[in-house]
């Protein structure tokens, strides 16, 4: 395919040219946010290391939402094809993930959070209480992030899940099957079965806290 005409398309139209910039301007606000977010949690971590010699952390993943995932949101969730349909409605186009060892360390880290504040947590969701039907576990915060700006001061919205080794491993490959086979075309065994590989998780989660505690106790 010939890229010129992609190209040709943007100089050739003013009003194209404006809104792409406005649009870039908009998101460049999301990626200084993930820049921000990320050295906190980093610096939280070594903090962390230091002081304790032991860190809840396993280990943390970023993620900006692709402009075609960005898209796809939009249309599910029938939000306005504007930049403030955007800002107001959708809330992770920034996205961090805290992978824990032990369950109680996802709870330990949420704490911290809460105690932040260049951190404002607008909702949280408890999907470790309250696994989804999938078996799905994981707490989900919903947060800005302040940002100093030399024009002022910016609070940017941002996903943070938090969850353990055991309910990331479920998490990532129930993802990669639904994408794999179409979930909508899984059959009830399926569900079952990955369900069934959700409660085994979760036995992991159990039993490894069970351990640390027979040794802390020793
Ligand atoms: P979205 O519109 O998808 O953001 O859903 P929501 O606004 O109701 O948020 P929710 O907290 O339910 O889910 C947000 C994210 O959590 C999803 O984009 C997935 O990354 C993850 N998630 C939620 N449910 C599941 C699940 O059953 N399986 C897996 N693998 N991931 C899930
Ligand atoms: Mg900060």
């Amino acid at each position: 395919m010939d890229l010129r005409t992609i190209f040709n398309s943007f100089g050739a139209r003013e009003d194209y040219r404006q809104i792409i910039e406005e649009f870039n301007d908009f998101i460049k606000l999301y990626e200084m946010a993930l820049l921000e977010l990320q050295s906190d949690i980093e610096i939280i971590e070594l903090e962390w290391q230091t002081r304790y010699e032991y860190s809840p952390f396993e280990h943390i993943k970023t993620r900006m939402k692709t402009p075609q995932s960005l898209h796809k949101k939009i249309e599910r969730k029938g939000v306005p094809f504007t930049i403030e349909g955007i800002r107001d409605n959708i809330f992770d186009i920034v996205g961090l993930r805290i992978v824990t060892s032990f369950e109680d360390d996802v709870y330990k880290i949420y704490e911290l959070l809460k105690g932040r504040n260049d951190l404002k947590i607008k909702r949280v969701k408890d999907y470790i209480k309250n696994p989804k039907p999938s078996g799905y576990k994981s707490l989900h915060l919903i947060v800005e992030t302040e940002l100093i700006l030399s024009e002022g001061i910016r609070w940017v919205p941002a996903e943070i899940q938090i969850r353990t080794l055991a309910m990331d491993f479920f998490a990532s490959t129930e993802h990669k099957l639904q994408y794999k086979y179409n979930t909508k075309e899984l059959s009830q065994e399926m569900k079952d079965e990955l369900f069934e590989v959700a409660q085994a998780s979760s036995q992991l989660d159990e039993k490894m806290t069970k351990v640390r505690n027979t040794i802390l106790i020793d």
